[in-house]
């Protein structure tokens, strides 16, 4: 049987791996990278160094995957999904059954954590369900962009008692935000924020965390949402893209 491990590498610091994902990646035969395309580079760079690093002497060899791209034009959001994940779960399973051998140990190294926003777990899953290959699957957990955006911000991610909720920047128009509410945005392409009523709303923004582009801005969301939209509109045309997570936080009012 083919050995998998999804392997979380932390969300921007080459330091926030965590022991057991070096001794994870200590195990692989084959590395698998997914290349993002063109802007995404910095991220394939950033997988290449965490291998360099950890990896020593150890002979394995490294497959990139051009990952098919969305169809971002399509009008309607599901199927357009569901369509670039089968394209996906398709080079996946053709990826591994060519390159891993039965008995080799792969590793795919994942953004941050495998169980937040990333599809490699579920197209893995898929591929096993087809009963297409006979896969023993291991993750190994890693750092989130959520837990990097309070530790930079130095904050707790919840109230006391109070809950938090994690949203894209597509959905975030239509959440409802209870006093007390902490909402963490990712994967925001423009600034869902400016859609909110500001008057009573915290932000602590962050793009590019733990990385030397590391941007952090907090306050009144109405007092600094201009500053972070044109920060943004900065850091897009430097970068050619913008990785960016938020948490906002609505103030709860006092009963006295
Ligand atoms: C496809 S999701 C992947 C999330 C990832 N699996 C994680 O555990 O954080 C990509 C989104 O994560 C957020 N993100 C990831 N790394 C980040 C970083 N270093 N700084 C700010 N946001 C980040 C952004 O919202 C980005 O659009």
């Amino acid at each position: 049987m083919r050995k998998l491990k999804l392997i979380g590498i932390g969300a921007g610091n080459p330091d926030y791996i965590t022991l057991q994902a070096i001794n994870a990646l200590q195990q692989a035969n084959v590395i698998f990278v997914t290349d993002k395309g063109e802007q995404k580079r910095e991220l394939l760079r950033a997988r290449r160094e965490i291998c360099a690093r950890h990896m020593g002497t150890r002979e394995y060899r490294v497959v990139e995957m051009k990952d098919p791209e969305r169809d971002r034009a399509a009008t309607a959001y599901g199927p357009s999904v569901v369509d670039w994940h089968e394209r996906r779960t398709a080079l996946y399973g053709q990826v591994l059954r060519d390159e891993l051998s039965d008995g080799e140990c792969g590793a795919f190294l994942v953004w941050g954590d495998p169980s937040l926003y990333d599809s490699t777990l579920r197209i893995i899953d898929q591929l096993t369900a087809r009963a297409e290959l006979a896969i023993d699957l291991e993750i190994i957990p890693g750092i989130t962009s959520i837990q990097a955006l309070a530790a930079r911000h130095r904050i707790a991610l919840n109230e006391i008692g109070e809950s938090i909720h994690v949203t894209t920047g597509r959905r975030l128009n239509d959440e409802t935000l209870g006093a007390g509410a902490s909402v963490v945005v990712l994967l925001d392409r423009g600034c869902a924020f400016k859609g909110l009523a500001a008057d009573d709303l915290d932000i602590y923004w962050g793009a590019y965390i733990g990385t030397p582009d590391e941007i952090l801005i907090s306050g009144k969301l109405g007092e600094v949402s201009g500053r972070i939209e044109e920060l943004r509109a900065r850091a897009r045309s430097q970068h050619g893209w913008i990785m960016d997570t938020y948490l906002l936080r609505k103030r709860a009012t006092s009963s006295h």
